[in-house]
């Protein structure tokens, strides 16, 4: 199956790796790059999406002339449509000059559609006028076009589930995938996760002028069954953090182990890392919110327990000679007396309670910040959950249970 042009589209985009499906997507993909048949990618984030529209661009007839890449879930739902089919002057209070859009600007090219399932329903409408027509209109204005652009898509949400849930059209959904490609997650492609792990080290050896670091065979037997939730981007993330942090260039399953999310989120590295130049992942994210969770169980818990050392019959109760009620336990009640003039008839239960009631004190402010950042991406995005989960860059889902908890309905 491998055959020398696979090898050569590796070769030039910088693809790594053998396996069966990896070489078939790119195999699909040249075979389909010289027609004018719209082709949607999927795959989870991190397996490697991005190459592809540019394979089948660079591969077609249309290769001199523009390839834009547009990502549909960064552009805010209001100026989506003006971004993408332009608009007249005076269209709406920005509109101070014409703009031309990414499918007139790209006319005879290729427009890759980043995250597609994003796309608002209505700018879904002129998305499948333009497929089926070439036809498109810009905002504010009444003049037909015409444009002839080829599109490639890519999403890592199940259009299939979406268009269920009306949040996409069928009738595009079909028109988009024509020929769909799929790109397997990484841990279905054990056999090139070492391959994958070889490159990113020798690439980082090279960045940083270090030798190489290389794995035992009980690291590679890890590195093989771990479950690589943000995939290859994810690998490489963990490569290069362990290039720069690890001295002992040999790494074992131990040192490796300390570097996996499920060990790390003890330590929060995530926080820790100035990386400028690639975004926290997704599950990176949901991983972090997790930790925020369940600092806030704890915070609960803690606050429980100073309710039960106010309620019992420890020395808190008596401050400055008043029995305070339990009930009342707020923490800036709690904190007077840590100013109070006579700080010798503190004992050390009333100092610790103290500090907890400052936790607490400081988990009520997070939540508190946190549900307005919510309430705040909602507003801006009229109450759109999808865009205001992209705009926090979480997941829906986290979005959905916040909104719950929060009671934000
Ligand atoms: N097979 C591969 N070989 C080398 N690097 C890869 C491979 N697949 C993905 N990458 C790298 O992983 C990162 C994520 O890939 P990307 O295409 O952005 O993922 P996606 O768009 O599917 O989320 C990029 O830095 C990319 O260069
Ligand atoms: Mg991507």
């Amino acid at each position: 199956m491998e055959n020398s042009v696979i090898q050569q589209v590796k070769q030039r985009f910088g693809i790594i790796g053998t396996n069966t499906e990896l070489n078939r997507a790119i195999d699909v993909a040249l075979q389909v790059a010289p027609t004018d048949l719209s082709v949607l990618i999927t795959g989870e984030s991190g397996v490697g999406k991005e190459s592809f529209p540019q394979i089948i661009h660079q591969y077609s007839p249309r290769k001199h002339s523009q390839y834009i890449a547009v990502n549909c879930g960064a552009i805010p739902e209001g100026t989506i449509d003006s971004e993408l089919f332009g608009h007249e002057k005076g269209s709406f209070t920005d509109a101070k000059e014409l703009r031309k859009g990414y499918f007139e600007v790209a006319n005879g090219g290729t427009i890759f559609l980043d995250e597609v399932g994003e796309l608002p329903l209505s700018t879904q409408v002129r998305l499948l006028r333009v497929l089926e027509s070439g036809e498109f209109i810009k905002v504010g204005s009444s003049k037909v076009q015409k444009t002839d652009v080829r599109i490639v898509a890519a999403t890592n949400v199940d259009l299939v589930d979406a268009v269920m849930q009306h949040r996409f059209r069928e009738d595009l959904f079909y028109r988009l995938s024509t020929v769909p490609i799929r790109i397997p997650p990484l841990r279905e492609r054990h056999e090139d996760v070492l391959l994958l792990f070889r490159k990113f080290a020798s690439d980082c050896a090279e960045k940083y002028r270090m030798p190489p670091i290389s794995l035992t065979d009980d690291a590679k037997q890890l590195m093989m069954s771990y479950r690589w939730p943000g995939n290859v981007r994810e690998l490489k993330n963990i490569v290069e953090r362990i290039s720069v942090i690890e001295s002992v260039r040999e790494i074992t399953a131990d040192v490796l182990r300390t570097h996996l999310p499920n060990i790390s989120m003890e330590k929060l590295p995530v926080l820790a890392r100035h990386d400028n130049e690639a975004p926290l992942l997704n599950s990176e994210r949901e991983i972090l919110y997790q930790l925020l969770f369940d600092m806030k169980k704890d915070m609960n818990d803690l606050k429980k327990l100073v309710h039960d050392i106010m309620n019992g019959s420890l020395p808190i109760n008596e401050v400055d000679g008043r029995v305070y009620n339990p009930v009342q336990t707020h923490p800036t009640t709690i904190h007077q007396p840590a100013t109070h003039p006579s700080p010798m008839r503190q004992s050390p239960v009333h100092q610790s309670s103290i500090q907890e009631a400052e936790t607490v004190e400081e988990s009520l402010s997070l939540e508190e910040s946190e549900k307005e950042m919510i309430h705040k991406a909602l507003e801006r995005h009229s109450g759109r959950r999808r865009s205001a989960a992209a705009d926090l860059q979480i997941s829906e889902r986290t979005l959905y249970r916040k909104i719950k908890e929060y009671g934000l309905e």
